[in-house]
C-alpha cells in the first residue's frame, strides 16, 4: 500500500470518532479493561493485508471512550502455539499490579481433515504498554475438555476474579452432541486451570457455535453475551449466576443488534459503575467481500452504555460522545407533508450525532389521519442514500444500503420490530465517515451499517406517507486529533 494512499484516506476517509487500525485488517476488540486510570482496549489486527491474516493484538488507550491512541502492538504470532493467531481474549488487573491478557493460541494441526487450527489458552503479563507471555504457556490444552469438546472450535477465554481472590474463565467451544457451548474453568492463581462444566449450551437459541463470550454483571442480574456463527448474530442470555453453586438461571435473552454490522462484543465496568459495550462494526460473513481499495478494513462501534429497563437491555452511545458535539442546529414541530421529500438547513453531514423524535401530525389526536410510513435518507446525494424507514402499523424498521453505492456486501437489507408507540418513535443516529448507528427508541434496539459511500454524499431527507410532526437537533462531531 502506497503512503501516499494511506495519507488521503487519513485525511479525508478515516472515521473520525470510531476506532480504526493504522492500516491493514482489525476484527474483534480485545482485553477491553480500564487499567492504569485509563481504558485499554486491544483488538484482532492483521496490518499486512486488508483480508483476515494470523492476527496479533492491537493495543490503543483512551481516557474518554471517543479519543484513542493507538499504543505499539501488544502481542504477535511468533510461538509454536500461537503462530496461526493470536486469537480473542479479555484482560485484568493482577493483585500484583500487572495487567494480565488472556488469550486463544492458534496453530496448525497437520491432522485436520478440514485444516483447521488446534487452539488453547494463553497467558500475557504486561504493564499497559509492553506485554510478555508467559513462559508455561498454553495454560489450557484440549485434554482439559470435556468429552467430545472440539479442540478445533474452543477459544476466546473471558477471565474475572471472584471475591475470593481465586479465577474464573468461561471459553467458547463446538461439541457435536450439544452445538455451541460455553465452559466455565476454574484457577487458584490464574495460570492452573481446571474444567468445571458446561455453563450454557445452544438450547433453543441460535448459532452451531459460539463465539467472544461475555459474562458480567448488570444492576442486579447477571449477562451471557455471545457472539452466534451461522446467522451472525450478538444474542445476551440475562439471568443470575449463583457464584457458591456456580450455576447460571437464565431467566430470557434477547439479540443486541438488529443492524448489519456489530460482532463480538466486550464490555469495561467504567469507574462510574457504567458497564461499557463495545464491538467489531462488520459482519464477519460479508467483511471480506466489499469488493474495493481501502487502505483500511475493520472499525469498532460506538462504545454503548448498558442499563436493564424492566428486564430488557437497553443500550445507549457512551455520554462522553456529547462533549464532541457541535454547531448545534434544532427544530421542533416540523410538520412532515403526505409525499413531500424535504430537506432542512443545517440538518446534513456526515459525521453526525442527531436526536430525532416523531409522532402523529396534529389531527391525530383526534384519529382524522394518521402515517403510513416515514422514511429517512442519509448519505445522499443524487444517486446513493442509505434509508431508514419505519412503519407504525406494524411497527417495524427497515435499513436498506443497497443504493450507498461502492464496496457494497450482499446484505443489504434489514428489518425488525419496534415495541408498538402508536406512532411517536424516537431515534439518535451516528453518522461517521464510514458507517452509520441508529438507537431506536432510547436504546431498545440498535441498527448498525458499515457504508462506503463517497464523503461529498452528505444530505440528509425526511419523507412521510400521511402527516406526522417531527422534532430535532443535530450535532456535528469535532475531529479530536
Ligand atoms: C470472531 C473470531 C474469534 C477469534 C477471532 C480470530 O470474529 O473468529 O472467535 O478469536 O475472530 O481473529
Amino acid at each position: 500500500m502506497k503512503n501516499q494512499q494511506l495519507s488521503e484516506f487519513n485525511r479525508n476517509e478515516r472515521p473520525v470518532f470510531h476506532l480504526t487500525p493504522e492500516r491493514g485488517w482489525m476484527n474483534d476488540p480485545n482485553g477491553f479493561s480500564r487499567y492504569g486510570g485509563q481504558y485499554h482496549l486491544f483488538y484482532q489486527y492483521y496490518p499486512d493485508a486488508t483480508c483476515w491474516g494470523p492476527t496479533r493484538w492491537g493495543h490503543a488507550v483512551s481516557e474518554d471512550l471517543i479519543k484513542w491512541e493507538r499504543l505499539p502492538d501488544a502481542m504477535i504470532p511468533d510461538r509454536d502455539y500461537d503462530i496461526g493467531g493470536c486469537f480473542s481474549g479479555t484482560a485484568l488487573t493482577c493483585e500484583d499490579g500487572r495487567h494480565m491478557l488472556m488469550y486463544t493460541g492458534c496453530c496448525p494441526d497437520p491432522e485436520d481433515r478440514q485444516d483447521r487450527g488446534l487452539q488453547t489458552q494463553c497467558i500475557a503479563f504486561g504493564d499497559g504498554t509492553k506485554y510478555e507471555k508467559y513462559r508455561s504457556n498454553p495454560v489450557i490444552t484440549a485434554d482439559k475438555l470435556p468429552q467430545g469438546g472440539d479442540s478445533h472450535e474452543f477459544r476466546d477465554p473471558k477471565i474475572w476474579q471472584e471475591q475470593d481472590g481465586t479465577y474464573r474463565a468461561v471459553i467458547a467451544n463446538h461439541n457435536a452432541d450439544h452445538g455451541a457451548q460455553i465452559l466455565l474453568y476454574r484457577s487458584a492463581d490464574g495460570l492452573d486451570w481446571e474444567f468445571v462444566k458446561a455453563l450454557a449450551d445452544t438450547g433453543d437459541k441460535p448459532g452451531w457455535m459460539w463465539e467472544c463470550p461475555d459474562f458480567f454483571p448488570l444492576e442486579d442480574r447477571d449477562i451471557l453475551m455471545t457472539g452466534t456463527m451461522g446467522e451472525v448474530h450478538t444474542i445476551c442470555r440475562i439471568g443470575k449466576y449463583d457464584h457458591e453453586a456456580e450455576t447460571f438461571r437464565e431467566d430470557c435473552w434477547q439479540s443486541m443488534e438488529q443492524g448489519f454490522d456489530f460482532y463480538a462484543g466486550q464490555t469495561v465496568p467504567a469507574d462510574d459503575g457504567r458497564r461499557i459495550l463495545i464491538g467489531w462494526m462488520q459482519n464477519p460473513q460479508t467483511a471480506q467481500k466489499r469488493g474495493i481499495d481501502f487502505p483500511i478494513n475493520g472499525q469498532m462501534s460506538i462504545p454503548r452504555e448498558l442499563t436493564l429497563d424492566g428486564g430488557r437491555l437497553l443500550q445507549k452511545p457512551v455520554r462522553e460522545l456529547e462533549s464532541y458535539r457541535t454547531d448545534g442546529v434544532t427544530y421542533r414541530d416540523v410538520i412532515l407533508e403526505d409525499g413531500e421529500e424535504i430537506r432542512l438547513d443545517g440538518i446534513r453531514g456526515r459525521t453526525v450525532d442527531m436526536e430525532l423524535s416523531l409522532r402523529l401530525g396534529e389531527q391525530e389526536a383526534e384519529g382524522t389521519s394518521s402515517y403510513e410510513m416515514f422514511r429517512m435518507r442519509f448519505a445522499a446525494d443524487g444517486e446513493h442514500y442509505t434509508e431508514f424507514t419505519y412503519e407504525p402499523q406494524t411497527s417495524v424498521v427497515t435499513m436498506d444500503r443497497n443504493c450507498s453505492g461502492p464496496g457494497k456486501t450482499e446484505l443489504t437489507r434489514v428489518q425488525t420490530k419496534t415495541r408498538d408507540r402508536k406512532g411517536r418513535m424516537d431515534i439518535r443516529v451516528l453518522l461517521d465517515r464510514l458507517s452509520a448507528e441508529i438507537f431506536i427508541n432510547d436504546g431498545e434496539q440498535v441498527m448498525s451499517a458499515v457504508i462506503y459511500t463517497d464523503r461529498h454524499a452528505e444530505d440528509i431527507t425526511f419523507y412521510v406517507k400521511g402527516t406526522a410532526m417531527m422534532d430535532i437537533a443535530k450535532y456535528r462531531i469535532k475531529e479530536n486529533k
